[in-house]
């Protein structure tokens, strides 16, 4: 597909409109509420949206009693979500109906499935505005006529342009999350994503450069590059590659960690290998979902790669760059899954030793080719084999950190225990372990030296030590 881009003119326009609602929205105070649910696509995605709803004027609420204008950014990978957002939907009814001027809006990727959008409106009276994922460097135009009154839906039906230099918000003020590429191309048998997030585009190396080096200059060190799948970055760019993306953001000034999520399997080649190896901010974690240990499934999958195949990456990459880590995606209950099928996916958990897995019962999505496939395993069957293979999951965990005892290195702390009154502080090494220790509250968001002194149900447990 050809890429488009959203005018210059256009995105002038909506800011334009931005300004002229602050203008008149700003004295009266009003404040916002974003609930973000699914991918770091979505966090991103609620970042620029933040940073609209702040040029507008708004202000972040703590809490949705408070706010003006409540947000839901959905997910729809898996099924539950969809009841867990009717439910959060239906009980701001009378949130509502105390302060009429409360304007409910919903957006993300369940809301570019067909008819979603104008299903919600009709069910839910007390929401007003509804819009996908694409369209929302429309913001401000869309606010302006939900506070003119009007109720309205805006999904993209095929224009997938992409807007660049759009305002945002982040809390952290180290870490932050940059696109790469919008989309997806694979088409996963059992996955909803590429229908809802449109055909896979690659932004301009310039632009995520330029990007990087603002955040950088703004006292960002850590960076996540994003996309449904990374390494097939600039397969729609002329003589660009993910492997060159890696080169070139590992040269910005004030990068300390450069990471990157997803990888897929088929396309993780030896140039990217060799990056990941070769330079020296690029974190040494890959996250790689293998999604099924058995390649009759992976085939039903579509994946791409055999069993084999991924466990030959995994082998070229830890001897490539030491002390690397894996996390790893994992479906149990594909269609047509056998118990032997499933065991083999169990084998390759104990084979490769993830420091994680994100394992799910699979969840038929109207839409997918899998949900149409005749041999749907029952849900309980779907129960025990995800119970089973996390208990396996969590032996391997064990055994992962169990090798990090007397391990040191330099950690970016990222948060505070909350069961800890404030005096044990968490973070990561570069290859994603992470650690406990006690430590004030003024380490937060810096780099610390850590040596990891034990083990404590499933976590690692260290102190600080000195350069
Ligand atoms: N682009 C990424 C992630 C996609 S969604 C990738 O290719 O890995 C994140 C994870 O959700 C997937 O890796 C998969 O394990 C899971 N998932 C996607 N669709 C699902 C479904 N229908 N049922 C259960 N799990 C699903
Ligand atoms: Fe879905 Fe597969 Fe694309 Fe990942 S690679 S988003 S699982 S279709
Ligand atoms: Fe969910 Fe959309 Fe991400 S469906 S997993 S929020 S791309």
């Amino acid at each position: 597909m050809e890429r488009t881009f959203v005018s210059q003119e256009e995105l002038t326009r909506q800011m334009a409109i931005a300004d002229r609602l602050k203008n008149e929205l700003a004295p009266r105070g009003l404040l916002y509420y974003v609930e973000t649910f699914g991918c770091q696509m979505n966090v991103r995605d609620s970042e620029t949206i933040r940073g609209i709803l702040d040029r507008i004027g708004y202000r972040e609420s703590p809490d949705k009693e408070h706010a003006d204008f409540i947000l839901f950014n959905t997910c729809c990978v898996r099924e539950h979500a969809e009841k867990r957002l009717m439910g959060n939907i239906g009980s701001l009814r009378d949130l509502k109906d105390e302060k009429p001027s409360l304007i409910i809006a919903v957006c993300g990727c369940m809301m570019q499935q067909k008819d979603a959008a104008k299903k919600l409106l009709r069910r839910f009276s007390h929401v007003s505005l509804v819009f996908g994922p694409n369209v929302i460097f429309r913001l401000p135009e869309m606010l302006a006529s939900v506070l003119a009154g009007n109720r309205i839906e805006v999904t993209s039906e095929e224009s997938f342009a992409i807007a660049e230099g759009l305002p945002q918000l982040r809390d952290n003020p180290r870490s932050a999350f940059v696109n790469i590429t919008y989309g997806c191309n694979n088409y996963c048998t059992y996955c909803i994503v590429p229908y809802v997030r449109g055909p896979e585009r690659s932004r301009d190396m310039e632009d995520i450069l330029h990007e990087i080096e603002s955040l950088t200059a703004s006292g960002v060190t850590e960076i996540t590059l994003l996309g449904q799948n990374v390494n097939s970055y600039g397969k729609d760019l002329a003589e660009k590659s993910f492997a060159d993306l890696l080169y070139e953001a590992n040269k910005i000034p004030g990068l300390k960690r450069l990471r990157f999520m997803t990888s897929h399997p088929k396309d993780l080649t030896d140039d990217v290998i060799r990056a990941i190896a070769e330079n020296d901010h690029v974190c040494h974690h890959v996250h790689l979902p293998v999604q099924s240990g058995s390649n009759a499934i992976l085939r039903r999958m579509n994946r791409k790669y055999t069993r084999e195949e991924y466990l030959n990456v995994i082998r070229k990459l830890r001897e490539a760059v030491p002390n690397i880590e894996f996390t790893t995606d994992i479906i149990v209950g594909f269609p047509g899954e056998t118990e032997e099928q499933f065991n083999e996916t169990l084998s390759l958990v104990d084979q490769v030793g993830f420091a994680a897995a994100f394992t799910f019962a699979y969840s038929p999505r109207a839409g997918t080719p899998a949900a149409k496939m005749s041999d749907q395993i029952p849900e309980a069957v779907k129960k025990r084999r995800l119970s089973e293979l996390n208990a396996l999951q969590a032996k391997k965990t064990v055994e992962n950190n169990t090798k990090y005892i007397g391990f040191e290195d330099e950690l970016l702390v990222e948060g505070l225990d909350d069961r800890s009154d404030d005096t044990i502080l968490h973070g990561k090494f570069q290859n994603f372990k992470m650690v406990y220790f006690p430590g004030s509250k003024d380490l937060l968001n810096r780099y610390v030296r850590v040596k990891v002194l034990s083990l404590k149900n499933n976590s690692l447990i260290g102190e600080q030590v000195n350069e």
